[in-house]
């Protein structure tokens, strides 16, 4: 079996975001594991309009639009997620709702967990995030990074200075590597079964 291949979506896309900086932080942890593969999926390399396809993705028709589909096609690359996530008045921001409302079948029985970040550690987002996730069939995992930003904000902290999140992104990376696997190992027994 390939290595599965875990996609770390960027969920926002201001100027001088503090995504940034969750980003610099998480990606080297995920990396340094030899189990999973990991892409950086930024949204701001895909320019998604506001969806506004005549049918909802989960209805099958590709995508009329090219940027739509182009990023449908990443997702399908894709055995699980990492979100990393900020939070806009206490739910994941419109650019990240959206970018999810681009797809359907190809978020359908994956893996997925959570860096948040907020001033509550992102917690209401991902909250939200995993009732989204619900409803495309996502299997979410139970440890998450919760970043409280205040820190950083206002005595110029660093991630690195709480060690708690390092721990939480090795056990949510754990997590997320063993419902991976096993959701992997599930759709490839069926499409052979169906060859
Ligand atoms: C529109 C908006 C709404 C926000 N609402 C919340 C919120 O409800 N809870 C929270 O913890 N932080 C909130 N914040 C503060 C963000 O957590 C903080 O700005 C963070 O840096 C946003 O992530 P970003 O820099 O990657 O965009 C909000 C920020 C913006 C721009």
């Amino acid at each position: 079996m390939t290595k599965p291949r875990i996609g770390i979506i960027v969920g926002s896309v201001r100027e001088g975001r503090f995504a940034d900086a969750a980003l610099t932080w998480f990606e080297p942890i995920a990396r340094a594991r030899t189990d999973l593969e990991f892409e950086v999926l930024d949204l701001k390399d895909y320019k998604l309009p506001m969806f506004d396809e005549a049918a909802p993705p989960g209805m099958g028709q590709p995508a009329a639009n090219a940027e739509g589909q182009r990023w449908r096609n990443k997702l399908a690359e894709m055995d699980g997620y990492v979100f990393v996530t900020a939070e806009y008045n206490r739910a994941p921001t419109g650019v990240l709702k959206n970018a999810i409302d681009w797809a359907y079948y190809e978020w359908n029985r994956k893996a997925a967990g959570f860096v948040g970040y907020g001033s509550a550690g992102g917690t209401r987002a991902i909250e939200q995030l995993r009732n989204i996730a619900a409803e495309l069939q996502m299997a979410t995992v139970r440890r998450a990074v919760q970043i409280d930003i205040m820190p950083m904000w206002m005595e110029g902290k660093k991630i690195e200075d709480f060690p708690r999140h390092e721990k939480d992104a090795g056990k949510m990376l754990d997590q997320l590597a063993w419902w991976t696997l096993a959701l992997k190992s599930a759709r490839d027994a069926e499409h052979k079964a169906a060859a």
